[in-house]
């Protein structure tokens, strides 16, 4: 996908940017899809999360509970940790996965059993709906 963006680059650019294109044709290869992939991954992690939080529903022990809520908590820093820039769409994101992660993190510290634990759960997938509702 990355390849023919190159063919339109202008000729006289091309001409004079000839000695540096392979770095920069390395630099893009391995930058950008990194960065990309690593919020599939973390999105990824989450939706794993996200199955076990489901299954954990029909369960009591409070020591699951507290494992998913800390998956949780991690993803949403990781999640803040990648978005990078100061735009207001990068700010925004940030910010929701700084909500996210706060929720998590609270609900993890607070403890309790299944309806406590259904009830978080809730509103992290809420949270889950709202950012994808704007930028999935
Ligand atoms: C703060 C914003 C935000 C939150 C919170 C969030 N997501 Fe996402 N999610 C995104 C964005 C942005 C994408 C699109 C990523 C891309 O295409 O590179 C995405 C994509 C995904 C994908 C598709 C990944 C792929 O491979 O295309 C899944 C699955 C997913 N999110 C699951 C979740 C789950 C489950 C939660 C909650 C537990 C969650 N997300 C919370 C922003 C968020």
């Amino acid at each position: 996908m990355r390849i023919p963006r190159l063919a339109i680059v202008p000729s006289g650019f091309r001409r004079t940017a000839k000695p540096l294109l392979p770095a920069f044709v390395v630099l893009v290869a391995t930058c950008g899809p990194l960065l990309a992939d690593s919020l599939k991954t973390t999105m990824g992690e989450m939706a794993k999360t996200t199955k076990e939080a489901k299954a954990a529903l029909s369960t009591t022990d409070p020591a699951t509970f507290e494992a998913i809520l800390k998956a949780y908590g991690d993803e949403g820093k990781s999640g803040m940790a990648l978005v990078a820039g100061g735009s207001s769409k990068a700010r925004d994101l940030r910010a929701r996965f700084s909500t996210f992660a706060a929720t998590a993190e609270a609900a993890r510290q607070s403890g309790g059993g299944p309806v406590k634990f259904k009830a978080a759960f809730g509103t992290i997938v809420n949270e889950c709906r709202s950012c994808h509702s704007v930028y999935k």
